[in-house]
């Protein structure tokens, strides 16, 4: 698929789909890594999440739903806990919140990492202990900051220098000493198997390494007293699988710590190593466990530190996919088939880009599967599509679903527990789907589906 601001391109008609998709020698098996660790295909062949038919669940929520497997995601944050025992863990809110995740990651020892006043509002709201909580962005208002230093968060991380003066200005006023970061942008961007490192940085979050802003910017918050300039943080991008753009960041960060202890006399105590570990989307991903990243990232700090004549600082990571991202499931209900002269089977579900932007934003790759029923028919390659009015609203680009797929069976799209909740929109008007959490064979409403009346109560005019 190709994107163009006049709309999706139409070039790709043809494409019988990636070289590594293969048919599958089974249509209904499941592939293990894709889906939440309690995601079976259960002996009348429909799938069953924590014991719970999905049928059970299109019944009683309507579709398109999102579906957690609580234990699933608790789990995920439990192995980052306890693979970083000695590391602070922030969860990455903006991956997926509402107050049931927030008690769920409170409740499993994690921080939390949130980037605007809605989300603090959340956090804050669901009991998350205000000490645990970062605080990002790069344009905080005045308000937003008011309300963090109110609330006592625990970390504020500084993305300009405009935010410098005004958080300077509202903690002197408050008289308090909030502990603060530095957002360093290190020149190293890293998504997937590919790292560039780069010595300049032309990006709109943080200060610049290459540039001395980072350095400048350390020094100011020092020479100033009144911000407690606790470390420095640096994030270096997305669905990561390999560990060298951590090294070169860290190489980099740390080598500002050295320069600002040698200018300073201070060695900063923290740093904050940022989020951005892959989570498998399709067969072709193979993320790395919380156990292995935290031995090769502790090994990476040790030896750069060493380079630097520097402590170990105290560590922390802002993981938000790997925790959510496998634990949720979409649940879809087919509404039409349609082959188009031999060349794609388009399979229509009651949902699309305003559930799942990913794929159209990102040209995101993700996988499905029948979920309400197993079949003995053929695999066919199809393209599962949205229903909103673009070309684009695509959901899954290719994917191997048997041949008898028909309007009214339920389709399940693993990995959707990462940016696309909290992505999602009302395109077309389309009220945005529930999220249920499983546990235990029994499902509860974590946030209920969005009506028209929602959507009306907005329209004033
Ligand atoms: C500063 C920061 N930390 C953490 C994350 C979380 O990234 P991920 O969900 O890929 O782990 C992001 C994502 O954009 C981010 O910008």
């Amino acid at each position: 698929m190709r994107a163009h601001e006049a709309g999706a391109m139409h070039g790709d008609i043809g494409d019988r789909g990636p070289g590594w998709l293969r048919p599958p020698a089974d249509v209904n098996a499941l592939v293990p890594q894709l889906w939440p660790r309690q995601v079976e295909r259960g002996a009348g062949g429909a799938l069953t999440v924590a014991g719970l038919d999905v049928r059970e669940l299109a019944a009683g929520y309507g579709t398109p739903a999102y579906v957690l497997d609580e234990d699933d995601l608790r789990s995920r944050a439990r192995d980052f806990r306890d693979a970083f025992p000695d590391v602070d863990v922030y969860y990455a809110g903006k991956a997926f919140l509402c107050r049931a995740v927030v008690r769920m990651i409170a409740e499993e020892g994690l921080h939390l990492d949130v980037c605007s006043g809605g989300e603090l509002a959340t956090a804050l709201s669901a009991g998350m202990p205000a000490e645990r909580i970062g605080f990002h962005g790069n344009n905080k208002s005045v308000a937003e900051l008011t309300r963090a230093l109110d609330a006592g968060v625990g970390r504020i991380i500084l993305d300009s220098f405009t935010e410098i003066d005004r958080l300077t200005a509202l903690a002197r006023e408050r008289g308090v000493r909030p502990g603060v970061l530095i957002r360093v942008t290190v020149g190293v961007e890293a998504h997937t198997h590919e790292f560039i490192a780069t010595a300049h940085e032309d990006q709109k979050f943080g200060f610049s390494l290459a540039g001395g802003a980072a350095a400048a910017a350390a020094f100011t918050v020092i020479d100033e007293g009144v911000l407690d300039l606790r470390g420095l943080h640096s994030h270096i991008g997305s669905q990561i699988f390999d560990t060298s753009g951590f090294e070169v960041s860290a190489r980099r960060v740390l080598a500002l710590q050295a320069q600002i202890r040698d200018a300073r006399g201070v060695e900063l105590p923290e740093l904050d190593l940022g989020g951005g570990f892959g989570i498998a989307y399709t067969t072709q991903d193979d993320p790395s466990t919380p156990a292995e990243l935290a031995k090769r990232l502790r090994k990476i700090v040790d030896s750069e530190c060493a380079a630097e004549n520097l402590a170990v600082p105290h560590l922390s990571i802002e993981p938000g996919r790997a925790i959510v991202g496998p634990a949720v499931f979409t649940l879809y209900e087919v509404g039409t088939v349609k082959d188009v002269d031999g060349l794609r089977t388009y399979v229509s579900v009651d949902g699309g880009m305003s559930d799942n932007i990913r794929t159209a934003l990102y040209d995101a790759s993700y996988s499905a599967t029948l979920a309400g029923r197993a079949s003995t028919a053929e695999p066919l390659l199809a393209r599962v599509v949205g229903k909103h009015c673009e070309s684009g609203d695509i959901v899954v680009k290719d994917e191997f679903l048997p041949a008898d797929v028909r309007p009214g069976d339920l389709v399940a799209v693993p990995g959707t527990g990462a940016y696309c909740r909290s992505m999602a929109s009302n395109y077309n008007h389309v009220p945005r789907p529930p999220v249920v959490a499983v546990r235990d064979g029994r499902a509860r409403l974590i946030v209920r589906r969005e009506t028209e009346e929602d959507l009306l109560a907005l329209d004033v005019g």
